[in-house]
């Protein structure tokens, strides 16, 4: 299946967002970051095409850049997307180490992440900055997966609702109404690579914050937004996770690594079907 065909089809799905059954739909999506070596990619890419994937699951795999081909290559005919970590704000020309969109859509990707709060902590992104990318991937046909989150500071002062309103507007002000367009990660900054997650009833409410801006951004127009959350999931805690209203799937880090524990969290999710 052509990678466009896949964005597509995990939007209409995520549309439909109940299937007659009941069963939510889910994205599952892998950050590598800068993990693993082109042995290790191959072998865990066949792993993930030998792997039974229910329908309601939508599996996203962000590799590095130089590891987009194999991707490319092994998951031509699979239902398993693929995307980049990073995409330029500028379309082509005089910038020493920047991938562009037309890049990346050269490489089939259907998606793309931006804004990961290490790219904001280590690069000094800004929300600005971010909204160009994502705004960028978005006219090359490429989802752009914007990531948002607090740090453990906005956190307990009770700022990380401004924090967090004030990501999604800057995203709003260059996306305008293709921010609907858009995935949503909350990724809390203090729960990635640490094993601590916010209570189930934190991410209940938080999430819900992020809908309503997001549908408020977007003058209520109706439709979906896909809100992911990341930060230390792994298979003992996705279950619970999966169980809250406006979690539509997971951005997972440390455990995406190993195909065994990132097949865990697909088996986890699987297992009873979910709500
Ligand atoms: P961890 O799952 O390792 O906490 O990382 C989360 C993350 O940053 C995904 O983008």
């Amino acid at each position: 299946m052509e990678r466009r065909e896949i964005a597509q089809l995990v939007r209409t799905h995520m549309e439909r967002r109940l299937e007659p059954e009941g069963k939510k739909e889910y994205i599952v999506a892998a950050n590598w970051k800068m993990n693993m070596s082109a042995k290790e990619i191959k072998a865990f890419l066949k792993e993930i095409c030998d792997t039974d994937v229910p329908e309601y699951l939508h599996i996203i795999i962000f590799p590095p850049f130089p590891y987009l081909p194999y991707a490319q290559e092994m998951l031509r005919y699979e239902a398993v997307a693929y995307g980049a970590q990073d995409v330029a704000e500028q379309d082509k020309g005089a910038y020493t180490g920047e991938i562009s969109a037309a890049m990346l859509a050269d490489c089939g990707c259907s998606y793309t992440l931006a804004g990961h709060s290490e790219r904001r902590a280590y690069y000094g992104e800004t929300s600005d900055v971010v909204a160009r990318k994502a705004s960028k991937a978005l006219e090359y046909e490429i989802v752009p997966v914007i990531c948002i989150g607090e740090t453990l500071e906005e956190r307990r002062s009770g700022a990380y609702k401004e924090v967090l309103k004030g990501q999604i507007e800057e995203a709003a002000k260059v996306c305008k109404e293709r921010l609907a367009q858009c995935i949503i990660a909350y990724e809390p900054v203090w729960a990635i690579g640490t094993g601590v997650i916010p209570t189930i009833k934190e991410i209940g409410e938080t999430h819900r914050y992020i809908h309503d801006v997001l549908a408020s951004e977007c003058n209520n127009a109706g439709g979906r937004f896909q809100i992911l959350y990341g930060g230390s999931v792994n298979e003992s805690n996705v279950k619970e996770i999966a169980s809250v209203p406006f979690v539509d799937g997971f951005l997972a880090g440390g455990a995406s690594l190993k195909a065994e524990s990132f097949k865990n969290i697909i088996k986890r999710l699987s297992l009873d079907g979910c709500l």
